[in-house]
Order: C-alpha cells, then sequence, then structure tokens
C-alpha cells in the first residue's frame, strides 16, 4: 500500500537569511546558530547526519552528535574499525547535516576528514562517563553479533575487572576532524524561496558566500 505524505505541509515562516546579516567567518555564524538552537531546547542541537561514501562508490549515512568545532574543523568519535571508519579510510571526504526544525534551520558541512591527536581522543574519552568508556570496549562497532546478551556479559565482566581502576582509551576508539571545505546555512522561507547561503574555502583559504537558488 502506497502512503501518501502530501498533506504533511508546512511554512517555513521564521526569518530570512541576508548577506548584510552575516559575517566573513562561517564558524561563527554556526556557533551562533547552534546556540540559538540549544536555547530554544532541542533534545541534542549537536546532533547531526553523517554521511560518508565507501571504495566503491555507494553512500551512507548514520545519526552522530558533533563533540566539538573550531576553525580547524568538526569533531566526533566513534569506533575506528566499523562501516563509517572503513569508509572513511577508502575515501575522506564526508557530509555532516544538522536540522534544526524550531528554527527552521539547516546546516550542510561538506570536506575531508581525519583522525585527531591520540591526545584529543584519549581527554575526550577520559571525560565520558565510566559505564561508556567500558562501552567502548565492548563494541566491535557495525560488526553481526549473536544476541544482546553477548555485549551485557562483556560490558558486566569489564565493570567488575576495572572495579577499582579506569580503563585506557582502546586504541580503536577515538575521534575525527572534518575540515569543511564548503558550509551552507539554510534557513526555511515563505512558498518555499528559502535562503541559502553557502561559505565555499578558495584555495588561498578565504571563505567566499554565494547565494544558491532554493
Ligand atoms: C542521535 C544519535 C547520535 C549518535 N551519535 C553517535 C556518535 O557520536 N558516535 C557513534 O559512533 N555513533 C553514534 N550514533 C550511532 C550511529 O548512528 C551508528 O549507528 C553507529 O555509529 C554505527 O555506524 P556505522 O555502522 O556506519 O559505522 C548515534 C545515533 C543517534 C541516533
Amino acid at each position: 500500500m502506497t502512503q501518501q505524505m502530501a498533506d504533511i505541509r508546512k511554512e517555513y515562516r521564521r526569518g530570512h537569511l541576508l548577506e548584510d546579516e552575516v559575517g566573513p567567518d562561517p564558524f561563527a555564524l554556526f556557533a551562533d546558530w547552534l546556540e540559538q538552537a540549544k536555547a530554544t531546547g532541542l533534545v541534542e542541537p549537536n546532533a547531526m547526519t553523517l554521511a560518508t561514501v565507501s571504495g566503491e562508490g555507494h553512500p551512507s549515512a548514520r545519526m552522530m552528535l558533533l563533540k566539538s568545532f573550531d576553525t580547524q574543523g568538526f569533531e566526533f568519535y566513534t569506533n575506528y574499525t566499523g562501516r563509517k571508519a572503513g569508509e572513511l579510510a577508502a575515501n575522506p571526504w564526508a557530509a555532516m547535516t544538522f536540522w534544526w526544525p524550531s528554527l527552521e534551520r539547516q546546516v550542510r558541512i561538506e570536506g575531508v576528514t581525519g583522525k585527531v591527536s591520540a591526545a584529543e581522543s584519549d581527554d575526550y574519552y577520559n571525560s565520558r562517563p565510566k559505564g561508556s568508556r567500558l562501552g567502548a570496549w565492548v563494541s566491535h562497532q557495525s560488526s553481526i553479533i549473536p544476541n544482546r546478551s553477548v555485549l551485557e556479559a562483556r560490558h558486566a565482566e569489564l565493570t567488575t575487572e576495572y572495579a577499582d581502576r579506569e580503563p585506557e582509551r582502546p586504541p580503536f576508539w577515538g575521534g575525527y576532524r572534518l575540515t569543511p571545505v564548503t558550509i551552507e546555512f539554510w534557513q526555511g522561507g515563505v512558498h518555499r524561496l528559502h535562503d541559502r547561503l553557502r561559505y565555499r574555502r578558495e584555495d588561498g583559504g578565504a571563505w567566499i558566500i554565494e547565494r544558491l537558488s532554493p
């Protein structure tokens, strides 16, 4: 049976995104939008879709949490042996998409990924709750497992083993940084005339701003 969604229709009315309202720095604008998303009480405003491409050219996408960003790039943490890690090893290009519904805003970021330093991964790993730190040891991400019990049993074993000490970061777990070449800011508009301003990094490192048709 075909399910129709044509009746789900919303007009975007919250605002505009005009050239004279934005500065030359896309990271500053991203910071501003993320703060506003937090302020609206959105659950996990740092959640985004991360798209990667396999060596055969097949795309895949999954939700991830952005853990930090600065002018060097956007960081996320994961297992270094799972599906996305294999795809990033074959092709370091990736894309992130944020959607903040209450603000009617989307941000699309594209660029090249690389692993962050071991020291940075250690710092973030050590900031996590102990249960999650042990969970990182348990999961061989994206591999097929027979049932849930194998995870819980291994976690329980490690909880006992590490009752009086702190686990080290697994060598197969850590961060990636996506260094952007484009960052596009999208603000929903009336009659589907949305605003799209794309920052594109030129070879010299300067950002140029281009308006895209909705
Ligand atoms: C909101 C949300 C946030 C997530 N954040 C992360 C994350 O930061 N790191 C991670 O490895 N997986 C995260 N996941 C799980 C991923 O979506 C995915 O299942 C996992 O990373 C395995 O992906 P892969 O098989 O493509 O490597 C998150 C899932 C959701 C729904």
